[in-house]
């Protein structure tokens, strides 16, 4: 079948968080001999787009109400990530250095979800399915649907996968112009809460929904930002999938980044001459447990407990454990952060900014990895902490629950209730009694690197998706 996955980012073309991994990977899965697979993303300035070569396979105007934007698609020569990729350049809107984040966001993933639409109707063949992932991708399914000019594509089934349901891409009716003709006795299909909203339009319209992980989908049910009726409607065509890891990205035995290569025969070996280099590289005494934070600087990661976990820690076990921070986001929390490095020199240090390489080494040379997330609708860094022999300590929340259970429970990490800084602190005290007692601490990690994360057959749940709505469609 002919599969199309839409989104914002795509490791490694562009990359804020989790998204862009599970759209790097997913995809390279699932095509083979049986599936042709085609990402497809915006064109931004980054790296990737100059390191590689491209070809323009379609020009046009991207319509959005009044405005006309030039736009090509360009497709990657060599399909060097194991697809084929595109890149919708719509120059005014996204030839810019960062992803997110700027005052015409709706204005720009709206013009690039027309814009795609527009060249994936002019094709020849039809797609079999189209993957839509999070909001900046919600209004898809309704335009397929709805809109008159994609009359072409009103048959192709089309899944949401959500990513993280706090961010749903919203705005007033003001903008509906903004939208091609559609029918309008629809328009309910785009409202939630009197606005249109992008994600609830997708619940509302694509033939299935899929979350990254079994619990989530549970959780969203109860909380969803103010979609938690709509995600109880939705039940019948959802589903939660575990994200896998990319294990051509993340192992051990392979990964260029680190400095020495091991596996689960000597893992203890390896991650100590990791741990080393990085603890001389940042001033930290390798000798003592290494507790390590990567990610997005967000409450919702429980990022804004950092600094007083570090400080509570530190001063009650002063000397004994190191804690490294790696990520950028909330600048109070950056502040807070980069503010203890004075006190704490020697046991502790923070990295800001985005890493990737260091994001590597760190899995590779930490013996613990806090996870305090408010929300976690999968998380990938317990899976990529594990498969290095890192010991996860998380809240039980959303995919978290899925993938770590308490050691007390015959499990592979430390688990606690609350994003709180009382309870991370306990977690770390058993983390500091589990790290005295080399024979279960090895045992954990070994387990852990022994656990099967990888996308095969992840990939294949997708595709029973894919073919239940082909067969709805049919009917
Ligand atoms: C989002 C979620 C994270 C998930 C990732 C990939 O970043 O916050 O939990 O792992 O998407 O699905």
């Amino acid at each position: 079948m002919e599969i199309f996955h839409i989104g914002a980012e795509c490791y490694p073309v562009a990359k804020v968080g989790g998204l862009a991994d599970v759209v790097g990977a997913l995809p390279k899965y699932q095509n083979n001999s049986e599936h042709i697979v085609r990402v497809v993303i915006p064109h931004y300035d980054t790296a990737f787009i100059k390191e590689n070569k491209f070809d323009c396979v379609h020009s046009g105007f991207v319509k959005l109400g009044n405005f006309n934007f030039p736009f090509t698609v360009q497709k990657e020569k060599k399909d060097n990530l194991g697809f084929e990729l595109y890149l919708v350049e719509i120059p005014d809107l996204f030839d810019r250095k960062d992803i997110y984040g700027y005052e015409d966001d709706i204005e720009r993933f709206l013009s690039f979800q027309i814009a795609t639409l527009d060249w994936i109707s002019t094709r020849n063949e039809v797609p079999d399915i189209i993957n839509c992932h999070d909001h900046h991708t919600g209004l898809i399914p309704f335009m397929m649907l709805y809109a008159n000019k994609y009359e072409k594509l009103r048959k192709t089934p089309t899944v949401i996968t959500i990513h993280n349901s706090i961010y749903q891409g919203q705005f007033g009716f003001n903008k509906l112009y903004y939208l091609p003709d559609f029918d309008l006795s629809k328009v309910n299909f785009l409202e939630w809460n009197d606005k249109i909203n992008s994600l609830a339009s997708a619940i509302k319209c694509a033939s299935a929904v899929t979350t990254v992980s079994p619990n989530y989908l549970n959780e969203i049910n109860n909380s969803a930002y103010g979609l938690e009726s709509l995600f109880n409607l939705a039940r019948h065509k959802s589903k939660g999938i575990l994200n896998g890891i990319d294990l051509e990205v993340w192992n051990p035995k392979t990964d260029k980044m680190l400095s020495t290569n091991y596996s689960t025969r000597n893992f203890e070996k390896g991650k100590q001459v990791n741990k080393e280099k990085l603890c001389y590289q940042f001033d930290l005494d390798p000798t003592k447990p290494l507790f390590s934070f990567i990610g997005r600087l967000l409450e919702e990661k429980g990022a804004d407990l950092l600094p007083h976990i570090a400080a509570l820690a530190l001063s009650e076990n002063f000397k004994q454990i190191n804690f490294l921070f790696l990520g950028s986001g909330n600048t109070e929390i950056e502040n807070q952060l980069s503010h203890l490095l004075a006190s704490f020199k020697g046991n502790y240090n923070f990295f800001i900014g985005y890493n990737e390489e260091l994001a590597h080494q760190i899995y590779a040379a930490s013996d613990f990895l806090l996870m305090p997330s408010r929300i976690e609708p999968c998380g990938l860094n317990q899976m990529y902490a594990m498969h290095y022999g890192t010991i996860p300590i998380v809240r039980r929340t959303g995919g978290l629950k899925d993938t770590v259970i308490d050691i007390g429970d015959n499990g592979n990490g430390i688990c606690h209730d609350q994003a709180s800084i009382v309870d991370v602190c306990f977690s770390i005290q058993r983390a500091v009694n589990l790290y005295k007692d080399k024979k279960s601490l090895n045992k954990i990690r070994r387990k852990g690197m022994n656990t099967d994360h990888s996308w095969e057959s992840v990939s294949l749940e997708y595709i029973e998706i894919y073919n239940l709505t082909i067969i709805k469609n049919e009917i």
